[in-house]
C-alpha cells in the first residue's frame, strides 16, 4: 500500500500545488494509502451556513436538496458548498486503518467523528437516506477518508452520537470564547440562540464573572424566552445583525459603550459591521461564521476608523472537543436542549 502526503495532497485533482481544502476536486476514491482510514459515514453534520443556503435555494424542498449534496459532492469529491465554500462534520464507523497510520489507538469499530471540515474530507455518498430540516444533519450510506494530519474524537458513550456530533461542529466557538474573554469583560454574542451562540454564551458567563456581562444578541422576539430560560445572558438585544447601525445604537443604548468581546455566530452573510461597531478599539471581534467575508470585514473596519482586532474563527483549538462536550455534561439545561434537536 502505498503512502500519501499526511496533509492529503496527494488526493488533490484540481488546482495541483494546493491542499485538499483550497482545492475544486478531490480524489474520492476510496482506496486507503497506508497512511489513511476509511470510514463508514452514518451522519453528516453541514455547516449551518452551507445547509441554510442549501436549504433557502431549494425552497426547503427535499428531493432537490438531495439532488443538490449529491452533484456537488460528485463534482469535488468533498461535501464543500460552493457558494459559503464551507463543509460541516461527519460521524461514522472506522472500517480500514492503514498501516502507518499513526495513532495507534484507533480500532476498526470505533464510531469517531472528524474534528476536521467536510470542505477538505474526500467522501463518496452511496444514498442519502434522510435530510433533517431543522438540524442540518443528513443520513447517508457513504465513505469517507481520514488523512493522517486529520484530527478525530472518539464520540463518548454517555452522550447520543448525533448530539456529540452536533456539539463537536462548533467546538472551536466556546473554546475560543474561553481563551479570549476574561473576567469582568462586557461580552456580546451575535447569532446567541444558534447552536454555537447558546454554547458561547454559556462559557461566557463563566469567565466574565460577576462583574462582566454577556449580551446575547438574536434576530427575532420569540428567541427571548427562549434564551433567558437558559439563564446564559445577562441581556438580550433583539435585533438583526445585517443591520450594523440598528445593532450599534440598540447596544450602546442599553449598555453605554462599546463591548470588550464580540463573537460571531450567526449563519447569514452581511453581519462583519454589526460586530466591528458595537466592538471597542482595544477589544476583540471572533469571527465564527463562516459567511463572514474577510474583504467586507478588512475593509469595512478600515471604513468606520476601528483598530479593533479581529479573529478568523478557527474550528479548531487545543481541547476544543472535550471543553464542549464537558460544557454538555455540565450544564443540564443545554443538554436538555440538544436533546431536544438531535437526540
Ligand atoms: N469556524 C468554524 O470552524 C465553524 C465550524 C462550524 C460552524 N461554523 C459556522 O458558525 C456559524 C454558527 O453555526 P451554528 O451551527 O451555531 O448555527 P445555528 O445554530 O444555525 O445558529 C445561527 C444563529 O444565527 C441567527 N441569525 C440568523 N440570521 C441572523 C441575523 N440577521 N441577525 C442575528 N442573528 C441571526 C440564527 O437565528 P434563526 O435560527 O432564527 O435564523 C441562529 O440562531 C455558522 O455560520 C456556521 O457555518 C463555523
Amino acid at each position: 500500500m502505498e503512502k500519501g502526503c499526511r496533509f492529503g495532497t496527494h488526493r488533490v485533482i484540481e488546482p495541483i500545488g494546493v491542499l485538499p481544502q483550497a482545492a475544486v476536486k478531490i480524489d474520492n476514491n476510496m482506496n486507503i494509502r497506508s497512511n489513511e482510514v476509511l470510514i463508514d459515514v452514518i451522519t453528516l453534520n453541514i455547516d449551518s451556513a452551507s445547509f441554510t443556503q442549501i436549504k433557502n435555494i431549494c425552497d426547503s424542498d427535499k428531493e432537490k436538496m438531495e439532488v443538490m449534496i449529491l452533484s456537488i459532492v460528485s463534482e469535488r469529491g468533498k461535501m464543500q458548498n460552493p457558494v459559503t465554500g464551507s463543509g460541516g462534520m461527519l460521524i461514522g464507523k472506522v472500517k480500514e486503518i492503514g498501516n502507518d497510520f499513526p495513532d495507534k489507538e484507533l480500532q476498526v469499530g470505533d464510531i469517531i467523528a472528524t474534528l476536521v471540515s467536510l470542505s477538505l474530507t474526500p467522501l463518496c455518498i452511496n444514498k442519502i437516506t434522510d435530510i433533517k430540516l431543522d438540524n442540518d444533519q443528513v443520513d447517508i450510506v457513504g465513505e469517507a477518508i481520514l488523512f493522517e494530519s486529520g484530527i478525530y474524537a472518539k464520540v463518548p458513550d454517555d452522550l447520543p452520537n448525533k448530539l456529540a456530533l452536533a456539539a463537536l461542529d462548533v467546538a472551536g466557538a466556546p473554546a475560543q470564547t474561553d481563551k479570549l474573554v476574561k473576567n469582568g469583560d462586557t461580552v456580546a454574542i451575535i447569532g446567541a440562540a444558534g447552536k454555537s451562540g447558546v454554547l458561547c454564551c454559556y462559557q461566557a458567563k463563566k469567565k466574565v464573572g460577576a462583574t462582566g456581562k454577556v449580551i446575547g444578541i438574536v434576530p427575532f422576539e420569540e428567541q427571548v424566552e427562549y434564551l433567558k430560560d437558559l439563564n446564559v445572558t445577562d441581556e438580550i438585544i433583539v435585533a438583526d445583525a445585517t443591520k450594523a447601525v440598528d445593532v450599534y445604537e440598540k447596544v450602546m443604548e442599553l449598555n453605554k459603550e462599546q463591548v470588550d468581546v464580540t463573537i460571531n455566530v450567526v449563519n447569514v452573510p452581511n453581519c462583519e459591521m454589526s460586530a466591528i461597531l458595537i466592538t471597542k478599539d482595544t477589544g476583540v471581534v471572533y469571527f465564527f461564521s463562516m459567511a463572514t467575508s474577510f474583504t467586507k470585514a478588512a475593509l469595512g473596519a478600515e471604513g468606520v476608523g476601528s483598530d479593533v482586532t479581529m479573529i478568523v474563527g478557527n474550528g479548531y483549538t487545543k481541547n476544543h472537543a472535550e471543553l464542549t462536550l464537558n460544557l454538555i455534561r455540565e450544564s443540564s439545561k443545554i443538554r436538555k436542549l440538544f436533546e431536544d434537536i438531535y437526540g
